[in-house]
């Protein structure tokens, strides 16, 4: 390390710096907002002119970020949001959280990263840091970013410096604020990285620091597809219980007293989010550049895909048995973001499964909270809001089929006025009076 490097190490140690977060969404902006926490001043960029503005306002459009927060950064003016991107000249560190979807195809698609690369070459300076925080491949930082970065004529690890810090955002859980998870960082090189850990140290309680980008990029990955395969591996069991007239649920609360060896998951309608549908899919495109498969996600991908349809052949099935049919059926759906405690109906199976019944002849109306409408998505092009719930609609309904167990659903009034309830959540374990079957 030569007598800059150790001057500018040391601004970056004392938190003398300015950090620049690409991508105000569900991860951007808390992690804008835990550095301003931990005294570092943030600017946050984005191309969506609204969000822009209803931070400058103090306002949140996220559920799971309260506005008291937006509005305290703001007002302590170390922290402002802009859509004027030549204002990352000013910024030391400059961090990447743009979405990474699949394409078409279930292809990975890092046309938000190249963008954002551009944007960054356009002004960036000898000493900066540019960190990746979206979900993506190992080799992304290296071989896509780094590519982009070094157009500007700067060569990374001797102009500028380059690493990758995993995300592991849990919107919604009250339990791991963004400063509480442990962060990873894994540099292009020995510098970057310690430029990255002193930058995370001043948002972060604990960063470890792995030996390069990749592995922190592997570590990511390892994460969500142990979940995706885990959850596949409940909803497979599941199905199999049910056939065999037992039920899932009892046997993992039995299965979870073991104190070592085994780690509960549960099983549900289907995966949903920005993540574990979407990430363990990266890595299969990227095996096959190597030549190598990746069975354990594609089986996993398989079985989990397939539990909407499971879920619609259960209300088909419970129907039937009170002498309905699903067309025309009065169809109540409680839950539609993709998980309890969020808004986000992203990759959601509650959206799926409110297609497959509308596409099925049902009358389908939901209940959601957080979520005033289903309007146009990516794959869908529903028109629904939020139902209010009282008693006189559940009993006017054939069936009510929980999804998403979001927090203030009345599942006392539920249960007692709603003639038929199938439920993926074992939300309504405490009922034992309501007329309910599981799926
Ligand atoms: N949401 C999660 O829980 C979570 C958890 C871990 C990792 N991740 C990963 O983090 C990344 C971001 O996810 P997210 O959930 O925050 O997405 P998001 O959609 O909530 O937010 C992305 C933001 O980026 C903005 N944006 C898009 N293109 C841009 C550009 N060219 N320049 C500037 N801003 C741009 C969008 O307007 C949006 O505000 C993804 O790679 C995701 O896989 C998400």
């Amino acid at each position: 390390m030569n007598a800059k490097q150790a001057k500018l190490l040391d601004r970056f140690k004392k938190g003398d710096i300015t950090v620049g977060v690409i991508g105000l969404g569900y991860v951007g902006l808390p992690l804008s907002l835990a550095f301003v926490d931990g005294g570092v001043p943030a600017i946050g960029f984005d191309i969506d002119d609204e969000k822009v503005k209803a931070l400058a306002n103090g306002e949140s459009y996220l559920s799971t970020v309260k506005a008291s927060l937006i509005k305290a950064a703001v007002k302590s003016k170390k922290f402002r949001a802009t859509t004027d991107f030549s204002k990352l000249k000013d910024c030391d560190a400059v961090i990447v959280c743009v979405p990474t979807p699949l394409g078409e195809f279930r292809e990975p698609d890092l046309k938000y990263i190249r963008i954002t690369g551009e944007q960054i070459a356009k002004t960036l300076r000898t000493g900066q840091l540019v960190v990746l925080e979206s979900t993506s491949y190992p080799g992304t930082t290296e071989d896509d970013l780094k590519n982009v970065l070094e157009r500007s004529g700067l060569v990374c690890g001797m102009d500028f410096h380059l690493a990758f810090s995993p995300e592991r955002e849990d919107p919604g859980n009250p339990d791991f604020t963004t400063s509480q998870i442990p962060k990873l960082v894994g540099g292009m090189d020995e510098y970057s990285s310690e430029l990255a850990l002193a930058l995370y140290k001043h948002g972060f309680k604990r960063v470890i620091r792995v030996s390069h980008a990749r592995v922190a990029e592997a570590a990511k990955l390892l994460e969500n597809i142990y979940r995706a395969v885990n959850i596949a591996l409940v909803n497979e069991l599941k199905v199999v219980f049910e056939a065999m007239n037992i039920d899932i649920w009892e046997v993992i609360e039995a299965a979870a007293t073991k104190p070592f060896g085994y780690q509960p998951f549960y099983p549900g309608p289907g995966l949903g989010g920005h993540c574990i549908p979407i990430d363990p899919f990266y890595l299969t495109w990227r095996a096959r550049r190597y030549g190598m498969s990746t069975r354990f996600i594609e089986l996993a991908g398989e079985i989990n895909s397939a539990m909407p349809h499971h879920v619609v052949t259960r209300v088909q099935d419970a129907l039937n048995q009170a002498g309905k049919s699903i067309k025309g059926a009065k169809i109540l759906v409680l839950g539609v973001a993709y998980k309890a405690g969020v808004s986000d109906t992203r990759e959601s199976p509650g959206v799926e499964i409110v297609d497959l019944l509308l596409g099925r002849g049902a009358n389908v109306r939901y209940h959601d909270p957080l979520v005033k409408k289903l309007g146009a998505m990516r794959k869908y092009d529903l028109s629904l809001s939020n139902t209010p719930l009282d008693a006189k609609l559940l009993r006017s309904v054939d069936l009510v089929l929980m999804i998403t167990n979001q927090p203030g659903t009345d599942l006392k009034l539920v249960a007692e006025h709603a003639p038929l309830i199938l439920d993926t959540r074992n939300a309504f374990r405490d009922f034992p009076k309501a007329k309910v079957l599981k799926a």
